[in-house]
């Protein structure tokens, strides 16, 4: 759980020292960090666009005219986690070419653990046809000589099917391309991961992909489906909207403890879908203390009763308490849940 400002600044201007330290010190006045948000992860076009003499990377010098170590340090002050991006290629992906780490692998990472870099996202731009587990091993080799712990966030898009092999390279994987700020696009990233449940777990996650939540173009609906069904997926839960300006709304739904605690939970199950017609999608999600997360997903545009069972969801007879974990409202049963589900909407109970 973090940061990271793909989402919202891309590399415009305004991604630089002031706004990474802002959004440090907002994790920390909101209640974010204490929620379970750590790390502060940059994304692209942090770097210059040449090495120096000696082949190290060197940051921005008007972005960063500090260096990126006295960001990291900034951001460990707070007690938060410093994370920062490069490509499995010769150039990372933006357009104006910034130095990717194909073939300097050892040094790169050396200079990060320099710098207290604790989280790497490793792209896949300008990968010059080499062979993807060999590329993504060689980093994640580079880290680990290191001695210093750094999460691996494998970024190759779901191209080379890395839920089958990158469990023992890296620590996440993206399955999918970039997310947008758009309902059609959540919900396609949504229904590509759900089916990849079987490969993630503890240390090894797939990665839909990083949060849309308060950047505006969806409805508050539609982010509070977003954010379940991102936890339901046990995914990284990277925030990706200005949280120095967030509404009221978008901090309820991030800083959602229940859901966050569905993400989080230590049995570290993701969830699958039990039944999915008409494009209303049952979700159950196994937890460590066993109880059972069931999240009842309506895709379509109109309001519509979704509908399971305690048996259907794996859970014993008896009666249980089922908890509305958005209105927090509590009722029991016996056997039937439903709901009346909003288009576009979530409802997601925890059955204790
Ligand atoms: C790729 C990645 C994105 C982002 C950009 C940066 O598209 O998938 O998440 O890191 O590169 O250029």
């Amino acid at each position: 759980m973090g940061f990271n400002n793909w989402n919202l600044t891309q590399c415009g201007a305004q991604f630089n020292e002031a706004f990474v330290e802002g959004i440090a010190d907002t994790l920390v006045s909101t209640g974010l960090k204490d929620a379970g948000y750590q790390y502060v992860n940059l994304d692209d076009c942090w770097a210059q666009s040449s090495r120096d003499g000696k082949g190290n990377l060197v940051p921005d010098k008007t972005r960063f005219p500090h260096g990126i170590k006295a960001v990291a340090d900034y951001v460990h002050a707070k007690g938060l986690k410093f994370g920062l991006y490069t490509s499995a290629g010769t150039k990372t992906c933006n357009k104006a070419g910034f130095p990717g780490a194909l073939g300097h692998e050892k040094q790169d990472a050396a200079l990060w653990a320099s710098w207290g870099v604790d989280y790497l996202k490793y792209d896949n731009c300008n990968n010059q046809g080499q062979d993807a587990k060999k590329r993504y091993t060689a980093m994640r080799d580079a880290l680990a000589a290191t001695g210093r712990p750094i999460l691996y966030s494998i970024c190759e898009w779901g191209q080379n099917q890395p839920w089958t092999w990158a469990a023992p390279v890296g620590n996440s994987w993206r399955t999918t391309g970039d997310i947008n700020d758009s309902y059609a696009k959540m919900l396609s990233i949504y229904k590509a991961d759900i089916k990849l449940g079987k490969y993630a777990g503890p240390g090894h996650w797939n990665d839909p992909d990083m949060l849309e939540v308060g950047n505006g173009k969806m409805t508050d609906t539609e982010y509070r489906s977003h954010f379940t069904l991102w936890a339901m997926m046990a995914a990284p839960l990277l925030i990706g909207s200005d949280i120095r300006k967030a509404s009221a709304a978008t901090l309820t739904i991030l800083r959602n403890a229940d859901v966050i605690a569905l993400d989080q939970d230590a049995k570290g199950v993701q969830g699958n879908e039990i039944s999915s017609a008409d494009g209303l999608h049952v979700i159950r999600k196994p937890l460590a203390d066993g109880d059972t997360a069931v999240a009842l997903f309506n895709e379509t545009g109109s309001t519509a009763k979704i509908s399971t069972t305690l048996s259907a969801i794996g859970v014993s007879s008896g009666t249980h308490t089922l908890t509305d974990l958005w209105s927090k409202a509590k009722s029991t049963t016996s056997g039937p849940i439903s709901a009346s589900v909003p288009a576009h909407g979530t409802v997601v109970y925890r059955v204790h």
